[in-house]
């Protein structure tokens, strides 16, 4: 950290409710967590890296070790940013258990806070971590754990009902105790109304942009992961071809041999 870089806590977070947007990004290992710190102020270390870093069909096979181990790498990288670490699916299924995984992490790991999927239905879950002195972040929505349950990702508050469970589930994980929560892909004037209906910051993925912050996978936004493209995703590089192409030129140089050429020799 230098000398005007200061550590983000989850009050720092808190108080950018209906103030300037929170930047919040994931990352799943040091170098990229070192390059995204300066401009994030929130790194999740997320369960999406199943997808993207370890190539499987959805969020649900990663286990509570796998995070823990990426989350120190990510705390390796980022002296600046908060982090949060996504509890897998199936790790807090009762609130013992969660209580018991979300501990873990804490203990072996340098995050600052954690996030679950869900809303009424954890809410009781997150109190008692709350109460152990363990910040989480809620997650509601879009809730990729659900995937198989639902058979597959659809975009959510489309009616009346919806939207009024939407706003239900915020309020409840308020009371709970969240310092934020995520809300995924939501229609953007419901995504406004879950905002103005809590007095903790929303950030959005999908969601519009009338929420306090927003929050893109890294694979995604940097133009790596390719499977799928969400309608809300803008890409802001084009990083699987820049890198296949340099890679190729690399490839290229070593097989005319334009590399190494003397200026990377070691020379008596
Ligand atoms: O796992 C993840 O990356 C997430 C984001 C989609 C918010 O939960």
């Amino acid at each position: 950290m230098t000398a005007n870089t200061k550590k983000i806590t989850v009050t720092d977070i808190q108080k950018k409710k209906n103030k300037e947007p929170i930047v919040a990004i994931t990352a799943y290992d040091a170098l990229f967590a070192k390059i995204f710190d300066e401009a994030a102020d929130i790194i999740l270390v997320g369960d999406s890296l199943n997808m993207s870093f370890n190539n499987k069909q959805d969020t649900l096979s990663i286990g509570i070790n796998e995070m823990i181990y990426h989350t120190n790498a990510v705390c390796a990288g980022a002296k600046q940013a908060l982090i949060i670490t996504d509890m897998p699916f199936g790790s807090y299924t009762n609130e013992d258990m969660a209580l018991k995984n979300a501990v873990k992490i804490f203990k072996k790991t340098k995050a600052d806070a954690v996030k679950l999927e869900g809303g009424l239905r954890v809410a009781n879950t997150i109190k008692r971590l709350c109460d152990e002195g363990i910040s989480v972040c809620g997650h509601i929505g879009l809730m990729p754990q659900f995937v198989r349950f639902e058979g597959g990702y659809s975009v959510k508050g489309r009616d009346p009902k919806t939207a009024q469970n939407l706003i239900n589930d915020a309020r409840a994980l308020e009371a709970a105790g969240v310092f934020a929560i995520v809300l995924e892909g939501v229609v953007s004037d419901v995504a406004q109304a879950v905002s103005k209906s809590v007095n903790v910051p929303i950030i959005g993925i999908g969601s519009g942009n009338q929420v306090d912050g927003q929050i893109l996978v890294w694979s995604d936004m940097l133009g790596f992961f390719d499977k799928f493209k969400p309608k809300f995703v803008k890409r802001y590089l084009d990083g699987a071809n820049l890198i296949k192409n340099a890679v190729q030129n690399y490839a290229d140089e070593v097989k005319s041999r334009a590399f190494p050429n003397e200026e990377f020799e070691y020379k008596n």
